[in-house]
């Protein structure tokens, strides 16, 4: 039996793209019809039968959340059709549905009735709902109060409470900690054994291949693959490492042709107030690549997971002593972070003819923005650089958490009432 029907199904958004500001201005850009539009599902075609766990892979805006509202009835197609039968329950964007001034308590009834529970079903189910969450007296704080995990928890155990016949997750379970993570796994394949049909949009290969009977992978709002998810998810992790590769070698040739350009000057200041890129090249620094913990090229990190910095090095002529450095700027150009091999005290006995030197975050701290690295290969006490590339690399770091400012530091919480 089809629990999900997608029938030649495509969705448009407009894309406002004039900011004006007074309001005479939009006051006349109303007129002028200035907005575009943006077709991020093309003609998706797609059954899913009861009780099968779908992942949903694909990039950052390849249309995974607007398909999960379309299921939900948040969203209606512009062409075709979304059918979903029986009870639905969603999990989308955190915290969408409390209201922030109720205590979570009072979210949950409210919450739980609009998922269709009458008053008496919800009282029964309260305890149950409350020992899922963990949020044990926080239950009776307003949820303004909360962290994201704490919504999370709270909107993943009123959403299990209904008995769903459809559950719709998307990428909420990696705000909570990892025992959090744990137990709604574990929860999803319960409700997977009581035959509720799951669509999920996963990151994580371990989860898409533990959980899942199947993964579909969107791309520019097309499905580029269906079906085994170890298989579909080997294509994903293939495809997007090509496309970084691609955009390195062309980085790489805009690098090459930025040589040929710039006289290599020899810097008496701070080099990377200098050309983007300068240094004698005794050793001369030939890629850099970001990694994640599975290795796989890329330039969208998130906060807390782990990069790594890969500097692949060609040695010209003989040198003196050697330290590589790195530097981390917000796009107003603030130094958030730098350092180098010789400040860490970590010595470099011999580097070859070529190699590679990598150094890894394995938390990145880093909060969501756009940043630009400063990677530099130098003599270690005299301000000589070999090679020294400034801002010519970038990436993205995004998070569900929001804190701001630059940087998570590390805190802690305590509350100690007087009387
Ligand atoms: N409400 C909206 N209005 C206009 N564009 C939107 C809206 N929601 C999403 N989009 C656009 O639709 C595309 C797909 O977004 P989304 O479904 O959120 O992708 P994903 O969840 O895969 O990251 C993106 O280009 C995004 O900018
Ligand atoms: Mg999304």
């Amino acid at each position: 039996m089809h629990v999900i029907e997608i029938k030649q199904m495509s969705k448009k958004f407009k894309n406002y793209r004039d900011k004006s500001n007074t309001l005479k201005e939009r006051l006349l850009k109303i007129r002028k019809n200035d907005s575009k539009e943006h077709w991020v599902l093309q003609n998706i075609n797609l059954t899913i039968s009861k009780g099968e766990c779908v992942a949903l892979i694909g990039r950052n805006g390849s249309g995974k959340s607007t398909l999960l509202k379309l299921m939900t009835k948040i969203l209606y197609p512009n062409k075709g059709e979304v059918i979903v039968k029986g009870r639905v329950s969603s999990l989308l964007e955190l915290g969408a549905g409390f209201h922030p001034d109720f205590t979570g308590r009072e979210n949950i009834y409210m919450n739980a009735s609009v998922l269709g529970l009458l008053k008496r079903e919800i009282d029964e189910r309260m305890e149950a709902i409350i020992k899922f969450s963990e949020l044990k007296e926080y239950i009776d704080q307003p949820v303004r109060i909360y962290s994201s995990g704490m919504y999370m928890r709270l909107a993943f155990s009123i959403a299990i409470s209904i008995q769903p016949d459809v559950m719709l997750i998307d990428e909420v379970l990696a705000v909570g900690d990892a025992a959090f993570q744990n137990k709604c796994i574990n929860k999803i394949e319960e409700l997977k054994t009581k035959g509720t049909t799951i669509v999920i949009v996963a990151h994580n290969g371990g989860i898409i291949e533990k959980l899942c009977d199947r993964a579909i992978w969107l791309s520019d709002g097309e499905i580029m693959d269906d079906g085994n998810p170890r298989m579909v998810n080997m294509k994903y992790m293939q495809a997007l490492s090509e496309r970084e590769n691609a955009r390195l070698l062309e980085e790489e040739a805009e690098l090459a042709q930025l040589e040929k350009n710039n006289r290599i000057e020899y810097p008496s200041t701070k080099a990377s107030e200098l050309s983007p890129r300068v240094g004698n090249r005794k050793v001369e620094i030939t890629a850099v690549k970001l990694m994640d913990d599975r290795k796989v090229c890329r330039k969208d990190f998130r906060t807390g997971t782990s990069m790594s910095i890969l500097i692949e090095y060609k040695v010209n002529e003989a040198f003196e002593e050697v330290s590589f450095g790195i530097g981390f700027f917000t796009s107003e150009n603030i130094c958030c972070y730098a350092t180098n091999t010789k400040i860490d005290r970590f010595t470099i006995k011999e580097l070859g003819s070529r190699g590679v030197i990598s150094c890894e975050f394995s938390e990145l701290s880093l909060l969501p923005g756009t940043y630009m690295l400063d990677v530099a290969v130098l003599h270690p006490n005299k301000n000589e650089p070999y090679d020294y590339l400034s801002k010519q690399f970038n990436f993205q770091v995004s998070s569900d958490v929001k804190d701001e400012g630059i940087a998570r530091l590390k805190h802690h919480w305590a509350v100690e009432v007087i009387s």
